[in-house]
């Protein structure tokens, strides 16, 4: 059966309200307030299904009639353009069992629990170097440039062998390609940029390789210089971008809610805090794309093949079902008592994110830090004069005026 949608098809990606500028663009909460799965409209004058409600959401994340293949010819693209260009170069989030699987198992080891765990004293250390930095002789700072960003681009650099003395070049990159406002020549220059400068780097390496992972990947003679490179700026951006947006906006949002703040200094309730928080800002808030490789039937309605579906986890994270409670506050409302773990800020199924051990540790390293070495931290700007990264497929600061 296909039932109508009752509400207009949504433009993607959708905008986010100055009033509330943590929770999800109004229009998605208004879609799934609607029904589950509603229609939304593409950049490039393509429609597509939006999913929005939680079930629906994991379904299609785990589901292998959904594919994540970019080159597919009717993939929902949130960005208009050249189809070909755009598509072109995929790494493995955007590829399907065998081809996904296969590069993706080149690196799950360095990100496992338990490495993870092993690297926590030099997050520590980064987390406290940046604070001396940032408080040397000094009583203001941008909590984003001198803090939230370096702390995991100065990790996943360490992680990959990447030098950070080329993070201005990085960075640059990195927004071009994760912005929706980039034209597609743009962003196809940014990515050749980026391919060179990891190629680059990776022949380097492989002519003599140390104890990171663009050597361990440059080695190898099963995968091609392109595929190293393009793992390595998945890597790279997908490896700072998250989580310094992460950082700034939980800051923000602490600083905005100071009730709250003590329950990071709990080393038991710290992590759950954290997941409250990922739950809560899910900043990959233009949700995920997925294409139908058969009909399926989902929330009442069959999505046929060859459909488009954007998988919305903001709206799905805020289910009063899951994640709701008497004892709780309500969904939309931020409560680091509130059990979050199910929540999908990190995707679901085989895309699930590779790197969420590491983004846990240096979330509750770096928030926990923050917060107890600078207890007076506070905003030096009207809290409606915050620049959020309205523009970018993940939500963040643009710059975070403090003061302690
Ligand atoms: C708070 C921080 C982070 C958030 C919210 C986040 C979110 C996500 C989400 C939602 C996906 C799934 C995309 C999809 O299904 O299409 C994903 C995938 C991925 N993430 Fe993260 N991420 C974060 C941090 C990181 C970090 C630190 C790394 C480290 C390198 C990383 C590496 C990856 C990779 C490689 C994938 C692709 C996985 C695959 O396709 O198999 N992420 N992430």
């Amino acid at each position: 059966m296909t039932s109508t949608p009752t509400v207009p098809a949504v433009p993607l990606p959708a905008r986010h309200s100055a009033g509330c500028p943590f929770g999800p663009p109004p229009a998605y909460t208004e879609a799934a307030a609607s029904a589950p799965l509603t229609r939304g409209d593409l950049p490039g004058g393509d429609s597509c299904w939006l999913a929005t409600g939680y079930a629906e959401v994991r379904t299609i994340l785990s589901d292998r009639r959904f594919s994540a293949d970019i080159r597919h010819p009717s993939f929902p693209l949130l960005v208009a353009g050249d189809r070909e260009q755009i598509t072109a170069t995929p790494s493995f989030l955007n590829l399907d069992d065998p081809e996904h699987a296969r590069l993706r198992r080149m690196v799950t080891g360095d990100f496992l629990v338990k490495r993870v765990q092993a690297m926590r004293p030099d997050i520590q250390r980064i987390v406290d170097e940046a604070l001396d930095t940032m408080t040397d002789g000094r009583t203001e700072a941008d909590l984003v440039a001198d803090f939230a960003l370096p702390v995991p681009s100065l990790v996943i650099c360490l992680l990959l062998g990447v030098p950070y003395e080329d993070h201005e070049f990085f960075q640059g990159v990195g927004r071009t390609l994760l912005s929706n406002a980039s034209t597609s020549e743009q962003r196809l220059a940014a990515r050749d940029e980026m391919l060179e400068y990891l190629e680059g780097l990776a022949t380097r390496k492989r002519a003599e390789p140390r104890d990171d992972i663009i050597s361990r990947l440059a080695v190898r003679d099963d995968l091609t210089p392109r595929e190293v490179a393009s793992t390595g700026i998945l890597l790279l951006i997908a490896g700072h971008e998250t989580t310094a947006n992460m950082i700034s906006l939980s800051t923000a949002l602490l600083l905005d809610r100071p009730e709250q703040i003590a329950r990071l200094a709990d080393p038991a309730a710290l992590p759950g805090a954290v997941e409250e928080l990922l739950r809560h800002l899910t900043i990959v808030h233009t949700g995920v794309a997925r294409v139908a490789l058969e009909d399926v039937e989902l929330g009442g309605t069959t999505v046929r093949a060859g459909e488009g579906v954007i998988a919305m986890l903001s709206t799905a994270n805020r289910d009063e079902e899951v994640f709701g409670g008497a004892d709780r506050l309500p969904v939309d409302e931020l409560d680091l008592d509130r059990d979050a773990r199910r929540h999908l800020a990190f995707g679901f199924g085989v895309h699930q994110c590779l790197g969420q051990p590491l983004a846990r540790a240096e979330l509750q390293i770096a928030l926990a830090t923050l917060f107890r070495r600078l207890p007076g931290l506070r905003l030096t700007v009207p809290r409606d004069e915050l620049a959020f990264r309205t523009e970018s497929f993940i939500y963040g600061m643009r710059s975070l005026p403090v003061t302690w």
